[in-house]
């Protein structure tokens, strides 16, 4: 992972909302999030994750910092309406769908602007729905369908323009928790088929654990940030460092009965 190119990049991020208010929402925030990252943000209530996640999807300005997509610094985007529609897909806690319009319609709307035909449109939004297993639900109104099944059109219109970053922030909120789960596979799924490179804000710890990555934010800055594994790769990551890993990863002698199996272990912790 650490060897995909660098897709989000925020250098000494700082938010200050004024108003007279003057509350520093983010402060000093530096990251960088590599190509096919599933990242989670967590942290308390006012910690700053939306001001960030806004900041990343170019919905808001920096007081002072830089945030950089794919290299491009935002500052320096001149269309930066056209840059987000087609860089970057949004999923809110609300879903945002347009009452009026069905779910097809609905997951058309940012192809719109990208002058893609009425035929490629609908042929677009009918394989999205698909993937998002809503087939049977195109010609449906929002009110025509449940919360989970709202917030699922709404991820299928935030990949409508083949996004390379989709960012959501508490895309599970209004949710019970067997939707909530739900929804985690289905990016979760995104994230590893398509490689969409995921950044997830959420108060729930549970939701965090379907993400690689974790950053916790503490009023406006970085108080944590760390890399999760999975069962089977913390059980691989303690093999690699047994003695048997060792050796097999120095391409060492084996005994008959592993020779067969070693090339392919040897490769596989090698990519750990
Ligand atoms: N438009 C605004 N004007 C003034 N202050 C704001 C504005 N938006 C957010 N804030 C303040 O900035 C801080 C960070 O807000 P932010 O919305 O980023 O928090 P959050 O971590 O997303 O919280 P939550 O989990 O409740 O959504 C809070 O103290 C909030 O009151
Ligand atoms: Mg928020």
């Amino acid at each position: 992972m650490i060897d995909a190119p660098i897709v989000v990049e925020t250098r000494h991020l700082t938010r200050i909302y004024g108003d007279g208010t003057d509350v520093r929402a983010l402060d000093g925030v530096s990251l960088t999030i590599h190509a096919g990252e599933f990242l989670a943000i967590v942290g308390p209530s006012g910690s700053g994750k939306s001001t960030l996640l806004n900041l990343i999807g170019a919905l808001d300005r920096p007081t002072s910092g830089e945030v950089l997509i794919g290299g491009v610094p935002l500052s320096e985007v001149r269309d930066i309406d056209q840059f987000r529609g087609r860089t970057i897909g949004f999923v809110f806690q609300t879903h945002n769908l347009i009452p009026t319009l069905t779910a097809a319609e609905n997951v058309e709307i940012p192809m719109y602007e990208t002058g893609a035909s009425r035929g490629e449109r609908r042929a677009r939004a009918r394989e999205l729905l698909e993937l998002v297993g809503l087939a049977a639900r195109t010609d449906h109104l929002p009110n025509q369908l449940s919360g989970g099944e709202r917030q699922r059109v709404a991820i299928a219109r935030a990949l409508a323009n083949h996004p390379k970053i989709v960012l959501a922030d508490e895309p599970t909120g209004n949710l019970d928790s067997k939707t909530t789960a739900d929804i985690m596979a289905l990016l979760r799924q995104l994230n590893r088929d398509q490689g969409t490179t995921l950044i997830v804000v959420t108060h729930n710890h549970e939701v965090a654990l379907a993400a690689r990555r974790i950053i916790t934010l503490r009023d406006g800055r970085i108080q944590s940030d760390q890399t999760v594994h999975s069962t089977l790769e913390s059980e691989l990551l303690d093999f690699k460092s047994s003695p048997l890993g060792q050796t097999i990863l120095r391409g060492e002698t084996l005994p008959d009965e592993l020779a067969d199996v070693a090339p392919k272990l040897r490769e596989l912790l090698a990519r750990l």
